[in-house]
């Protein structure tokens, strides 16, 4: 599959994204009550979605990259996932938040939240996700906290990418 800008459908526009992460982060600052949080940016995908929920955020708040990779150049994950860069703080005793860009086999999701757990006793661990792609799902995982629901399309925008680009539309879009 080829993917061209001007083939490009809206699924949500600039101003729903926007609406549904304030949404969504007043949920996240009734459930942390003003505690703090490590926020965990999975990069690259999420970058674009956290930069925006953070600033709605009203906690004491520090944001961690790490970079994981399952998909390659092609519209379908390898089914593996690549932990290009995981290095993380001590997060023994934090309010951990994953903010992702969208769950899809959630074999990502799961690989951290594994990940996480294996290597600390946090204090609590959700996983917050733009996207929920809950029919492409493979493994039992489900995102705490999510804007949207994608059906079995492949989308771009707003960070998430075709081969590297697109990330950069401040919308989400798909091509028909
Ligand atoms: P999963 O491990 O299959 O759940 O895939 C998670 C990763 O695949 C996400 O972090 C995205 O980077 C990527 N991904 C899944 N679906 C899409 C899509 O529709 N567009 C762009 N990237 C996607
Ligand atoms: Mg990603």
């Amino acid at each position: 599959m080829e993917i061209k800008l001007e083939d490009l459908k809206i699924l949500y526009s600039s101003e729903q994204l926007q609406t549904r992460i304030a949404e969504v982060s007043k949920e996240l600052n009734n459930f942390y009550n003003g505690e703090e949080v490590i926020a965990i940016c999975v990069l690259k995908g999420a970058v674009v979605f956290a930069t925006d929920l953070v600033r709605h955020l009203d906690m004491p708040l520090k944001i961690e990259f790490i970079r994981l990779s399952s998909y390659g150049s092609s519209t379908t994950t390898s089914g593996k996932v690549n932990a290009v860069d995981i290095k993380l703080p001590d997060l023994n005793g934090k309010n951990v938040l994953i903010i992702e860009d969208i769950v899809d086999t959630g074999l990502t999701a799961k690989f951290l939240v594994d990940f996480i757990h294996m290597n600390f006793h946090v204090k609590t661990l959700k996983f917050c996700s733009l996207l929920d792609k809950k029919i492409t799902r493979k493994v039992d995982i489900e995102p705490d906290y999510y804007c949207f629901d994608v059906d079995d399309k492949f989308v771009v925008g707003y960070g998430l990418d075709y081969d590297g680009y697109y990330r950069n539309l401040p919308y989400i879009g798909y091509k028909e």
